[in-house]
């Protein structure tokens, strides 16, 4: 079907529909629309999803729900719900929802919601030992320090939850992760912390992890090396799919927490992947960060395509990518604690739908996941705004901020939302000729300034945006808000064809670095490669 996508006719609807409005500006849409707002807004629990700064009409979202339909999406996400192998060329099913799911949820006629119990109730248990200091390091010691070694899927949730909910966190226990393969990285963490109080997770999926392994022996050979041989074991936890892995790793199998096969990598928060987070905060509020995901699960699942939030803002990334141009979107957080947000989604989206192989093996005619990319609110407005604001782009921009902040400095949080406002506001009505020069009028500037300040100090607005207002960041909505995004993307691959749970496109560049791995081990010059890298490699061998 995806080679057809563009032949589907509410697909063609919509590029004469693109053209039928392409002259009107947001500004127009909202004049002519005093219930704008209530039209393209949507509410669940503690989240406010309003898009009605998008470049959208009635008549848009008609078409788009047509194209999703046309797209059998419902029958889709009734696939994906029902355990089906949706994650065909690795013949798998994607059940995260099941890591939440309250209701039995069958694959091949077992109900994995009883596995999954059973791994949380380990999981509360040894957290919960953890934080009384009931389960001790080596020498006797409780822990004061967690570091979670893992990379991808295997850290970037857990550490935006730990951060997003710090202020729920109990103080007596630092949550540190180590990602990357550079060993900066490793030692930066290894060097404030005490190895008899420090307990060490190997968070890996696959537990084959290359990045992940050799954090994992350093570590090891760090406790080892202070404390004795004999402690390490004391020390270490693994989070992975292959038991038998960690255990050659030397992780005890009570240490041991499983995944499933069926849990993708950037899905994989709500299982023992969150293992940190349960640390951190405590297990029901980690159960709480479940149970918002849940909510938002039972929303996708339920609401009407025209009234569904996952829906509405991934037809709205079709939008913008096919029938726009639209090569990047942002993701501005006005929330510090939303700070690793983008990172996330960069993984979540990018990794899922950055495709352009179709479901039938072909090749797609049309444009797929746009780049992600986006930092904190105000931050961002002191750096890239300009160009969001009169830049030869349109970057179609997700905000998010909390209505209630948990500090209680005084001015701070109205500050804040104040820009969140005025930036959406800005986005949207741009600033015309007329507008400009009655400003500088007001400022005092001479008819000849203005005139040669005047292109300079317009905007031409009809930037859209995507407001999420959430009550309080707690955990049910920050679950609520990392499920939006993943059924969002699913909604994407659906539209777009391509599997949303494979990741081919990181092989190649692992295997090749195997290779000049191997290369790099002795002094001799290389020729096997192009001139580029040969000359790289060849250059870091003379120097070094
Ligand atoms: O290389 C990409 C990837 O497979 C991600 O999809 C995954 O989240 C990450 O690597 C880590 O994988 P693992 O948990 O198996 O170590």
């Amino acid at each position: 079907m995806a080679t057809s996508l563009t032949k589907l006719p509410a697909w063609q609807d919509l590029e004469r529909h693109r053209r039928a409005v392409s002259g009107t500006h947001l500004r127009q849409l909202f004049d002519q629309d005093p219930e704008r707002f209530g039209r393209f807004s949507l509410r669940l629990d503690g989240m406010l999803l309003d898009f009605s700064k998008q470049l959208v009409t009635k008549e848009t979202m008609r078409l788009l729900v047509a194209l999703a339909r046309e797209c059998r999406l419902e029958g889709s996400i009734r696939s994906l719900l029902a355990g089906e192998r949706v994650n065909f060329t690795e013949n798998r099913a994607a059940l995260h929802f099941a890591l939440r799911a309250e209701r039995p949820v069958l694959l091949d006629g077992r109900d994995v919601t009883r596995d999954v119990a059973a791994v949380l109730a380990k999981l509360r248990a040894f957290s919960e030992g953890v934080r009384s200091g009931e389960i001790k390091g080596a020498s006797g010691q409780h822990f004061t320090d967690i570091v979670n070694i893992g990379i991808g899927g295997s850290d970037l949730g857990p550490a935006l939850a730990c951060e997003a909910l710090a202020p729920y966190a109990i103080p007596t226990l630092n949550i540190h992760f180590a990602s990357n393969a550079d060993g900066h990285a490793i030692a930066a963490v290894l060097g404030r912390l005490d190895p008899g109080r420090t307990l060490f997770i190997v968070a890996s999926k696959t537990f084959t992890t290359q990045e992940t392994l050799a954090n994992a022996s350093t570590a090891r050979d760090w406790v080892a090396a202070k404390l004795g041989i004999g402690a390490a074991a004391a020390h270490f936890c693994a989070v992975t799919a292959a038991p038998e892995r960690a255990a050659e790793f030397g992780i005890a199998a009570q240490r041991v927490f499983e995944i499933w096969d069926w849990v993708g990598g950037r899905y994989s928060l709500w299982s023992a992947i969150g293992l940190p987070v349960a640390l951190a905060v405590g297990m029901d509020h980690f159960d709480a960060l479940r149970a918002g995901a849940r909510a938002m699960d039972e929303h996708f699942a339920t609401a009407p395509l025209e009234r569904n939030m996952p829906v509405a803002m991934g037809l709205l990334t079709v939008w913008y990518a096919d029938f726009h141009g639209t090569a990047s979107t942002a993701v501005l957080p006005y929330d510090e604690r939303l700070r690793l947000l983008p990172a996330y989604l960069q993984q979540l989206e990018m990794e899922s739908c950055g495709k352009r192989t179709t479901r039938d093996g072909g090749v797609t005619d049309y444009a797929t996941a746009p780049v992600r990319w986006g930092t904190t609110g105000t931050n961002g407005q002191h750096a890239y705004f300009q160009l969001l604001h009169q830049g030869t782009h349109v970057v179609p921009a997700d905000f998010i901020a909390c209505c209630e902040p948990h500090h209680r400095l005084p001015a701070h949080h109205d500050i804040l939302l104040a820009h969140f406002f005025a930036q959406t506001e800005a986005l949207m009505r741009g600033r015309t000729e007329k507008e400009a020069e009655g400003e500088m009028r007001a400022d005092g500037l001479d008819p000849e300034e203005i005139r040669r300040l005047l292109p300079h100090r317009t905007f031409p607005g009809s930037r859209p945006s995507t407001s999420i207002l959430l009550r309080k960041l707690d955990p049910g909505t920050l679950g609520a808000l990392i499920a939006l995004y993943e059924h969002k993307v699913f909604v994407e691959s659906v539209i777009w064809n391509v599997n949303a749970f494979d990741q081919w496109g990181v092989e190649l560049g692992k295997r090749l670095a195997d290779r000049v791995l191997a290369e790099l081990a002795d002094a001799d010059p290389v020729s096997g490669h192009d001139s580029s890298t040969n000359g790289l490699i060849n250059h870091l061998k003379a120097v070094r």
